[in-house]
């Protein structure tokens, strides 16, 4: 009699909550000489993770998704007991970007009892989100490097629209010596400018109205840059003044950081930089940036 667990499929993917049963599956898909590219999310997809996904079937020979809330990476005041859900409909989306296989762990299985390792990337993870959500980048390393050690991509997937966190990624990866490539894909934004985030599904219909002033703000810098604008101070005053006009935005920050490290750029730009935004329209967070470059 076979003791083998069977495998669960749903919407066609195969499905495995397991941390110890997903990384016997991806060694052996390894042995078996399989390439596997990685999208790891917090569910509730939309179609920037499906832009993901997209880009990983192309880049893969097996194709894997995780869907874990990751608690570590939420502070005590966040929103992690509201953060929206839905795995049967991300399923049938994954399903339809060609995704083979999706990892659903539960916080238990990923940090059983004695869990106590914390993976910290003390200078990217500086300012901007990491001055207003502490710790926050610290629980994205931490279940990012588990889940690379049970997933054991080739390639990992990441989107710009979380700029800091894919720049703490990709400094671990090189920091730690990780053997997968990883890949930061364009951020998706809506028809309305809005930045796609599984956030924006709080909004009601008067604050996603309010929300449009983030892009419209980054908008606003980058055409000034296209015209020629480099000063530093100028391009943020620019922005500023959009943002400003918003009575409904709580803004966290607006920065200029070199897009390559997310250190400050001089006050005359010469290398290709990043405008980053964030705020509260309500009780919700929004993030979104723009790159400036020729
Ligand atoms: O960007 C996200 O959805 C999360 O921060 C990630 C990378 C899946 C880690 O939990």
């Amino acid at each position: 009699m076979s003791t083998a667990t069977p495998t669960t499929r749903l919407h066609g993917i195969e499905v495995i909550d397991s941390p110890a049963r997903m990384q016997q599956r991806m060694i052996q898909a390894r042995a078996d000489g399989k390439r596997i590219a990685f999208v790891p999310t917090m569910g509730f997809l939309h179609e920037g993770h499906v832009s993901l996904l997209k880009a990983g079937r192309e880049r893969g020979d097996l194709l894997v998704l995780s869907i874990f809330v990751n608690p570590m990476q939420f502070g005590a005041s966040e929103d992690l007991s509201r953060y929206p859900r839905d795995l049967d409909g991300d399923l049938r989306k994954a399903a339809s970007a060609g995704t083979d296989l999706a990892f659903c762990p539960t916080p238990e299985s990923m940090y059983p009892v004695g869990f106590q390792t914390r993976v910290e990337v003390t200078e990217v993870q500086k300012g901007l989100c990491g001055d207003h959500r502490p710790g926050h980048f610290a629980g994205v390393a931490t279940v990012v490097l588990k889940l690379i050690n049970l997933v054991q991509p080739h390639v990992l997937l990441l989107g710009e629209k979380d700029y800091q966190q894919l720049q703490v990624i990709r400094r671990m990866v090189r920091d730690l010596a990780l053997p997968v490539e990883v890949l930061g894909c364009p951020l998706i934004r809506d028809d309305d400018g809005v930045a796609l985030s599984s956030r924006n599904a709080y909004l009601s219909p008067h604050e996603r109205e309010q929300a449009r002033t983030l892009s419209q703000a980054l908008f606003a810098a980058r055409q000034a840059f296209a015209h020629g604008e480099r000063r530093r101070d100028a391009l943020l005053d620019r922005a500023h003044s959009i943002l400003a006009a918003q009575p409904a935005l709580r803004l966290d920050y607006l920065e200029l950081r070199d897009a390559s490290d997310l250190t400050l750029p001089p006050s005359t730009l010469t290398d290709p930089a990043v405008l980053l935004v964030a705020g509260f329209i309500g009780r919700t967070r929004l993030i979104d940036n723009i790159l400036l470059a020729r």
